[in-house]
């Protein structure tokens, strides 16, 4: 089996892949196609959630959203990638995050697209799990904003960010901005 691994993702361990529940998958598209269908199913459920600002619910969410295909679904990583918090400081980190989050919302600290951005961007960067960071963190992005009665991000029209385009690139680039404390970029992008 052989993965590639677009600008700015985190290649898989050799035992994180050994815990890919379907065993027909022998090509990263189909295994993209699985992913894919994977989160389709969680997305009915997630969207009817009032409470998501918890390291509970992020886990939550993680399981729902990758629960056919990888055992270790909604639990935090247990060794260091290229991007991300020392592993063992995730749980501390998220819980921070979403502590953090919550009072920018009842203080109204950014405008909501803010809120939710800078939430994505945090979360990413903490990078909790083995894979699926980027569509767990803009998916939870999504849900903090339509829970503010606001219209979902469009990411600029791109569901399958995760895999390599240039719309990609321009995505990495905006979050390495965000990375030095320039969210213009990223709000942008999110919707356009
Ligand atoms: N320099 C960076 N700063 C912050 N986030 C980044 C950076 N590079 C990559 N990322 C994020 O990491 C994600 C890739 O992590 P990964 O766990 O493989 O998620 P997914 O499998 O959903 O694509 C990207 O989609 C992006 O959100
Ligand atoms: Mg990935």
């Amino acid at each position: 089996m052989k993965f590639e691994y677009p600008l700015g993702s985190t290649p898989l361990e050799h035992d994180e892949l050994a815990d890919l529940i379907p065993n027909h998958i022998t090509t990263q598209e189909q295994l993209n196609a699985w992913e894919e269908k994977n989160i389709l199913k969680a997305l009915p459920w997630a969207f009817k959630q009032k409470e998501i600002v918890s390291t509970e619910f992020i886990c939550k969410l993680h399981k729902r959203m990758f629960n056919q295909t990888w055992k270790w679904a909604g639990q935090f990583r247990v060794s260091d990638k290229n991007i991300g918090v020392h592993w063992p400081q995730i749980a501390v980190k998220t819980k921070e995050l979403c502590d953090d989050v919550q009072y920018q919302l009842n203080h109204e600290s950014y405008s909501k697209d803010e809120i939710a951005i800078r939430f994505h961007h945090r979360l990413v960067w903490i990078h909790p799990f083995a894979n699926g960071n980027g569509r767990l963190s803009r998916l939870m992005a999504d849900l903090l904003i339509t829970l503010q009665g606001q219209e979902r991000f469009s990411w600029k029209m791109h569901q399958d960010l995760y895999k390599a385009s240039a719309v990609r690139k321009e995505y990495i680039q905006a979050l390495q901005l965000a990375d030095r404390g320039d969210y213009t970029q990223l709000l942008l992008f999110a919707r356009s």
